[in-house]
């Protein structure tokens, strides 16, 4: 794997950290644990299995597949049907290879055995072209890119709108990010967003729905105020083609030119 470095994460599972953008593919707490807070429970993925005789997934930035294979844990409930897009065609071979999950996962993943009737097909390319390509709605769909202060091309508006297109209408997105420009452009998708708390009562994990039902918990006014303010103008790439440097230079002259106000005068004003 070109950038990535393997290290091992704090519940045993292995994680990634990608040395040119001085970033981790798997948070240090436990990759296999992140995947599982993040992204099936927010997306009540088991319960979704219960109810239905297949459910089509969309794994955004599969890296090495732990939402996937979480996911494909339930094939006894329903068939799981997923669309993986990658662009890391290393990342994907070594996820089938290298023994860190579950071996009927890893030989469903090789082809070497059936998991029901379920199925994943692998779109190794930039997801920004991938999902100009998708036209079948999604029940789930996981967006688990990099960080958007590093790497901004999977958070615009614009590819916020593809996934809207290719959501069902009681399908869910969810993302572990819940930085303000991210948040923002679900708004301006005229989706319905909301978080996970954690046992502290704190806010993380957005999920945007186009149900309002679907979101057990919305962000409250403080937060939806913070989505106004400068903080939150969104990341914009119109054509889906543009450059980070090109989509971080366009948002920082938008900011600078902004009379909207500052998160923490917002912050000031409200506590
Ligand atoms: C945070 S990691 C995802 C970790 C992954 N879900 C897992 O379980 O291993 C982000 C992934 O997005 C991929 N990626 C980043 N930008 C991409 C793009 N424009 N199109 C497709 N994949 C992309 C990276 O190669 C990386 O594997």
């Amino acid at each position: 794997m070109k950038n990535a470095r393997i290290f091992k994460t704090n519940d045993g599972s292995i994680g990634l950290y990608n040395e040119e953008l001085d970033e981790i593919y798997h948070s240090r707490e436990g990759a296999q644990k992140e995947s599982i807070e993040k992204f099936i429970i927010p997306s009540d993925f088991e319960k979704r299995t219960k109810k239905s005789s297949c459910i089509r997934l969309l794994d955004v930035c599969y890296g090495i597949g732990y939402n996937s294979k979480n996911a494909l844990c339930f094939y006894k409930n329903c068939d799981i049907v997923i669309d993986a897009l990658e662009w890391d065609i290393e990342l994907v071979e070594y996820s089938k290879s290298a023994d860190f999950y579950k071996p009927e996962i890893n030989e469903f993943l090789k082809g070497e055995r059936k998991l029901g009737n379920s199925k994943i097909n692998f779109y190794v390319d930039d997801a920004r072209k991938t999902v100009l390509k998708l036209n079948e709605p999604y029940d789930v769909i996981f967006l688990d890119a990099f960080a958007p202060n590093k790497l901004p091309t999977l958070w615009s508006v614009e590819f916020f709108a593809q996934l809207k297109r290719l959501l069902l209408p009681d399908g869910v997105l969810v993302t572990y990010c819940s930085a303000q420009p991210v948040r923002r452009a679900m708004i301006l998708n005229n989706f319905f967003v909301g978080k996970m708390l954690n046992d502290k009562n704190h806010s993380f994990v957005t999920i945007a729905a186009l149900d309002e039902k679907l979101i057990k918990f919305p962000l409250d006014e403080i937060e939806l105020g913070l989505t106004n303010t400068k903080a939150a103008i969104p990341y914009r790439d119109e054509k889906l083609n543009l450059s980070a440097e090109e989509m971080f230079k366009r948002r920082e002259n938008e900011v600078k030119h902004s009379a909207l106000q500052g998160a923490s005068a917002y912050l000031k004003k409200v506590r």
